[in-house]
């Protein structure tokens, strides 16, 4: 399958806009068996988001958070539900086709930044580009656009290493950003960082989704995360308990300042 019916089959930017909707998850369940033991990390979680949308998911240690991160990314399967992207029943894909869906259509950032240690900034802010099929050439003059973008424009051939916690975190996030993804799923993002340098986080992924449109999917549990998401969705014991607005939470925030 080539890329102009894969885009196609995911539809292009105004087909994604009538439907209002690039991310839907229905009744969501998730059981992982570790011989005779089950854990049910989703008890039918679902969940619309919205074309641009901010949504931080919610939850204490061990709530499902990172599950449902990463069943509505397609990095790994329901054991009951579905997971559409842009209209897409992602079960229906072939390996083919997931596989192009992780490289373009979604932008990964991990907690453990998962950089690699032996390649430069720009060097790991290219690997995905190479793997999409991009010239190196034209992938050493995006890399440096989006090294800009991130704010370190002037870092492009430091090592991780080289690096404090916050710029690998931003490192990771230009990684994510390296095929002009629609969506962002961020695990934990300022899960390691300090409060100046957990909010520059938080600042970047805003500017991200007033910017370019892009819809960022956080799952946190820090508190001064909230603040700039469109909703928050709670989860408990793998249930979406309730989602609010950071209104809402107003409180509850400005006590934590
Ligand atoms: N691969 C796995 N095999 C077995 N159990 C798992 C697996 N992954 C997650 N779990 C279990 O599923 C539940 C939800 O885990 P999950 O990682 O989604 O929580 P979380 O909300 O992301 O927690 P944290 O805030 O600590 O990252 C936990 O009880 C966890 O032990
Ligand atoms: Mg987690």
């Amino acid at each position: 399958m080539d890329n102009n019916s894969l885009t196609a089959l995911f539809g292009d930017d105004s087909t994604a806009q009538k439907s209002g909707y690039v991310i839907r998850a229905v009744e969501v369940c998730k059981v992982f068996a570790l011989g005779e033991h089950e854990t049910h990390a989703l008890r039918g979680a679902t969940l619309d988001v919205r074309r641009g949308e901010y949504i931080s998911i919610m939850g204490p240690s061990g709530s499902g958070k990172t599950t449902l991160f990463n069943m509505i990314g397609g990095l790994n399967k329901p054991t009951s539900g579905k997971v559409y992207i842009d209209q897409v029943d992602i079960a229906q894909l072939d390996p083919y086709e997931l596989a192009w869906l992780r490289c373009r259509k979604v932008g990964y950032v991990f907690q453990s930044f998962n950089l690699i240690q032996v390649m430069s900034c720009i060097e790991n802010v290219m690997l995905p580009m190479a793997f999409a099929g991009l010239s190196s050439e034209d992938a050493h003059d995006k890399a440096r656009d989006i090294l800009a973008l991130v704010g370190l424009g002037d870092r492009a051939l430091h090592k991780p290493a080289e690096m404090s916690g916050g710029q690998q975190q931003r490192v990771a996030i230009a990684r994510a950003l390296a095929n002009s993804p629609d969506i962002i799923l961020a695990d934990e993002p300022t899960g390691n960082l300090d409060l100046k340098t957990g909010e520059e986080i938080i600042e970047l992924f805003a500017r991200l989704r007033d910017q370019l449109g892009v819809t960022i999917i956080t799952a946190t549990h820090d508190l001064k995360m909230l603040k700039r998401s469109d909703r928050i969705v709670w989860i408990e014991d793998g249930r979406i308990t309730r989602v609010t607005t950071p209104d809402e939470m107003k409180i509850k925030i400005e006590e934590i300042h």
